[in-house]
């Protein structure tokens, strides 16, 4: 797809955000178990991936340039996410009473997760892009990870989560 030039940090970013958003609206549409399985794997995956990338890359060079709390939020709220993607990139669909409720919870997790990174003015995008972050250099290493992450976790599974913000209590 995108191989030509290098492209802009938040671009690369936002269009990840509308890749899941669209694997989301085709998982709500989907039925069939094999079906909804793929898609759930597939959203996992991309999320992973993003996730790795803006925790690696984006969220550090935001360090210091934009608003502390906004930040650790983004961080707490991948934390979440990520304990329900291990979940439901675990179980199998059809032995899991609660995998669609699992997926539809991830699903507006990352919506309200994704307001705030786009917010106009105001949102994690927006400040970084304001503080004067050097947005082609950011997206020619977040392109380079994520290309090497994907090939990585599609060989050998998504790893177990990284949580960076919760505690004891999910020992
Ligand atoms: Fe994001
Ligand atoms: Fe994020």
């Amino acid at each position: 797809m995108a191989e030509s030039k290098p492209q802009d940090a938040i671009a690369l970013l936002k269009q990840d955000h509308r890749t899941v958003e669209d694997l989301f609206a085709e998982f709500e549409k989907a039925s069939g178990e094999g079906r909804k399985q793929k898609l759930a794997e597939q959203i996992c995956l991309e999320l992973s991936v993003h996730a790795a990338i803006e925790e690696e890359i984006f969220y550090p060079a935001c360090e210091g340039k934009i608003e502390e709390d906004l930040l650790k939020e983004s961080y707490v709220e991948h934390d979440a996410a990520k304990l329900l993607i291990a979940e439901i990139s675990a179980g199998s669909g059809q032995s899991d009473d609660f995998f669609d409720a699992k997926v539809k919870v991830l699903q507006e997790e990352i919506e309200h997760h994704v307001e705030e990174e786009e917010k106009r003015l105001e949102g994690v995008f927006a400040q970084a892009r304001k503080a004067g972050l050097d947005m082609d250099a950011l997206g020619e290493q977040l392109a380079t990870r994520k290309a090497e992450l994907t090939e990585t976790y599609k060989a050998t599974g998504i790893p177990k989560p990284e949580l960076r913000t919760v505690g004891e209590v999910t020992a």
